[in-house]
């Protein structure tokens, strides 16, 4: 890999966010996304281009690197399916989600299919355990209450470039609950 280095306005980003915290330290989960938005991922140069920046042991931005999932550890595809296989989803069919992309796809939890298009991930609780089993789509869109029919028709849209719509627990949609349960 070529030799890796922020802009001026990156490092100017990454001044702003380390104005927030006492420590240089604790803005590293921060700086990582920076990393990781310009790169795609944040591969160990990345994590060594992070801890000099912030002038912090690589040792600990490895350590925050590897803990979440959220952060790629190695180039991964252009949409990358967080499956949570965690408890409530677990018992919702999680696994039965998982084992159905991974035979559509062709591929195992942790791969990435040869095309560059999909990488699947088995992740621990997405905090939408109301609505499992569900996944989330390159750290962004949550696809709720899924089926395999709802897995299929994600994989087809997506293949025709067209994301899904957020399926979060949306606040409008739990104050039209509370609204219906009122009346
Ligand atoms: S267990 Fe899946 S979102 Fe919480």
């Amino acid at each position: 890999m070529a030799e890796l280095s922020f802009t001026e306005e990156e490092l100017k980003e990454i001044e702003q966010l380390k104005a927030k915290f006492p420590t240089a330290k604790a803005a590293t989960l921060q700086v990582l996304w920076v990393a990781q938005r310009k790169y795609g991922h944040v591969e160990p140069e990345v994590q060594n281009l992070v801890a000099e920046t912030l002038d912090v042991p690589k040792s600990h931005v490895h350590g925050v690197a590897s803990f979440y999932t959220q952060y790629y550890k190695e180039e991964k595809g252009k949409f990358v399916l967080d499956v949570c296989t965690c408890l409530s989803c677990q018992l919702c069919g999680g696994y039965d989600i998982l084992h159905h992309l991974e035979e559509k796809l062709g591929i195992e939890a942790g791969e990435t299919t040869d095309d560059g298009m999909f990488s699947i991930q088995s992740v621990e609780c997405l905090g939408a355990c109301g609505y499992a089993p569900m996944l989330q789509v390159t750290n962004g869109v949550y696809v709720n209450n899924l089926t395999k029919e709802k897995v299929d028709t994600l994989i087809d849209n997506l293949k025709n470039g067209k994301m899904p719509e957020f399926e979060s627990m949306a606040m409008p949609e739990l104050e039209k609950r509370n609204q219906a349960a009122s009346e």
